[in-house]
């Protein structure tokens, strides 16, 4: 009996302390205290997006230790999104606001003041070193746009999905990049469905309607069609059981596999996967047209074919943004590679290495364009940009230190003067600005029927696994990777409310 009595108090203690630490720290996250000014006599430093990169950045303690720096921050979303979980908004796993954090999350809990911007990047100038903005929302005040200088730019502006210029991609398709398009595409699905379901559709109408073609077998392809395949199989078969079994997934990729940056096992294993979900896959077939009801296609033996169908969703890679491109193109000599901007080791921008940083999706790097990439390179540069504020700092010091011991006449002041001097070097020789090293954490991707895939680095070799295990940890890696504890909890419930009613098919 007193032995179930002590289990009894120490649960109920444990419960109303668990419940008052995260009351605690709920509260903490929602009323940031006041925050210090920032100081206009010094550096201004202006960082473009809110993405993976920019918030990465934002979020280490580093670049607030660059302490008096006048910090800005510019992007046309004031929210970072969580883009792996993206495909589960598309099909209404989970709400889109489970999956997004406002940026003025991040800064408003710094210690000092940081400046938010909702605007679009217009130009550039590495020369006058100013950008110029513009207010891209529907509503705009009397001032739209401005041109702002800085001292030092983080430019993390990601990237957008690249189109080939193929005729009908930009009229047709879907894309799967930012919030909007996975909301596109929701309300898209649902018209098919809908549409099929109207009494008198003849049976090839309803063929072609509820036929989904997915360009680009990359893994944002490749997890869209896995969690399409569970939405229909979850749930469109209770509401729509009439149409279920004619709905067809198919997936086009231009390469001989698709997911060509996993392991050969993990290729295999997601291709025997679809084969028993019914996810047709198309290999070595190209897409060279998206038109109202169909998609144009060379097939391997270079052939046309017209695919008709209902919905494509266009997942065909990245390319830069048209101001990215711009900026390039004034520096033409060093900023020649079409993949994007090309930096040094240092993430500094050649041609601009004095004043601008480039992380993430708008580089040409080794790396591929990945967020464990970006975050990294936003981790890095934060603690880069306080050893130079340490370094400019010293140096303003020294230079001062060096006119005090050359103009002062008093023999003691000048020795005490020479002896700072020396500290002061001494202490500007131990700045030492490391080249960015990137460590990869492994590759995580949902393939569907509550299976995933991950490449993980073992030792000096890689560990290929799948399944319903890989599954579980690949919910709970991006479980904890989420952005806040808002975040976790809102995904968690999502989670456990789709197990219990399944998803919403009524059509905002
Ligand atoms: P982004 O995160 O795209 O951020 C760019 C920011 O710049 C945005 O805030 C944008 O609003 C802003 N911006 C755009 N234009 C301007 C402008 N003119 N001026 C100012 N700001 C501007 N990677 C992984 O490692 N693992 C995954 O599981 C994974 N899953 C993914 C799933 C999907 C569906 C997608 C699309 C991508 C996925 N990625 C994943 C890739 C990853 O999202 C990107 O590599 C990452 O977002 C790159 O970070 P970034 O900071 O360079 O760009
Ligand atoms: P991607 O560049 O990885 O894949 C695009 C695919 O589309 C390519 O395989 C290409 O051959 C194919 N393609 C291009 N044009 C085509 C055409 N006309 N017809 C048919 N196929 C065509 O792009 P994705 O998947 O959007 O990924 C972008 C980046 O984001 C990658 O670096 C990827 O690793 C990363 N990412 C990572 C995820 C993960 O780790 N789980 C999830 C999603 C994206």
């Amino acid at each position: 009996k007193g032995f179930l009595q002590f289990v009894g108090r120490a649960t109920l203690i444990t419960t109303i302390g668990g419940a008052g630490a995260f009351y605690y720290i709920t509260q903490r996250e929602k009323h940031p205290g006041p925050q210090m000014p920032f100081d206009p006599e010094k550096k201004t430093l202006v960082v473009l997006g809110s993405g993976w990169g920019a918030t990465s950045l934002l979020l280490k303690p580093w670049i607030q230790l660059t302490s008096t720096s006048h910090q800005v921050v510019v992007s046309p979303r004031n929210f970072f999104l969580f883009t792996p979980l993206l495909p589960s908004v598309a099909v209404g796993t989970l709400n889109t606001r489970s999956i997004i954090q406002s940026i003025r999350y991040i800064t408003r809990h710094k210690t000092r003041n940081v400046s938010v911007i909702e605007a679009e990047a217009t130009d550039v100038d590495p020369v006058s070193k100013t950008i110029s903005f513009k207010d891209s929302s529907d509503i705009k005040g009397a001032v739209s746009s401005t041109t702002v200088p800085y001292d030092y730019l983080v430019y993390a502006v990601g990237a957008e999905t690249q189109t080939f210029n193929i005729p009908g991609v930009k009229e047709h398709a879907c894309f799967m990049k930012e919030l909007n398009d996975a909301e596109r595409f929701q309300n898209e699905f649902l018209d098919c469905l809908e549409t099929a379901a109207f009494p008198g559709q003849d049976a090839q109408e309803v063929e072609r309607l509820l036929h989904m073609v997915v360009v680009g077998g990359g893994p944002t392809g490749v997890e869209l069609s896995g969690e399409l395949h569970d939405f229909l199989e979850n749930d469109l078969k209770s509401w729509y059981p009439e149409l279920a079994g004619k709905i067809r997934i198919t997936l086009v990729e231009a390469l001989p596999s698709v997911l060509p940056t996993f392991s050969k096992q993990l290729i295999n294993y997601t291709e025997s996967t679809f084969k028993e979900s019914k996810i047709d896959i198309l290999t070595k077939t190209m897409v060279k047209e998206v038109k109202e009801r169909s998609v144009v296609l060379q097939m391997p033996d270079k052939s046309i074919q017209e695919m008709p169908c209902g919905l494509v969703v266009w997942a065909a890679g990245n390319r830069g943004r048209k101001v990215t491109q711009d900026l390039m193109a004034k520096l033409p000599d060093v900023q020649n590679n079409r993949r994007g901007i090309v930096v040094d080791e240092y993430l500094r921008m050649k041609g601009a290495e004095d004043s601008i940083f480039a992380i993430g999706d708008c580089t040409a790097t080794a790396y591929a364009p990945t967020a464990q990439v970006a975050s990294q390179q936003g981790a890095y540069l934060a603690r880069q940009l306080h050893q130079m504020a340490k370094r400019d700092h010293l140096e303003e010091k020294l230079g001062k230190l060096e006119t005090l011991a050359s103009t002062v006449l008093d023999e003691e002041e000048k020795k005490k003067a020479l002896q700072e001097v020396e500290v002061t070097k001494k202490q500007l020789a131990k700045i030492k600005l490391r080249p960015f090293e990137y460590s990869h954490q492994g590759s995580l991707a949902y393939i569907g029927s509550e299976k995933a895939i991950a490449d993980l680095p073992f030792m000096n070799g890689n560990i290929a696994t799948g399944g319903v295990a890989t599954y579980l940890f690949w919910r709970s890696a991006y479980l904890s990777t989420l952005f806040s504890l808002r975040n976790r909890v809102l995904v968690a419930t999502d989670w456990m409310k789709v197990k219990l009613f399944g998803r919403d098919v009524a059509r905002e």
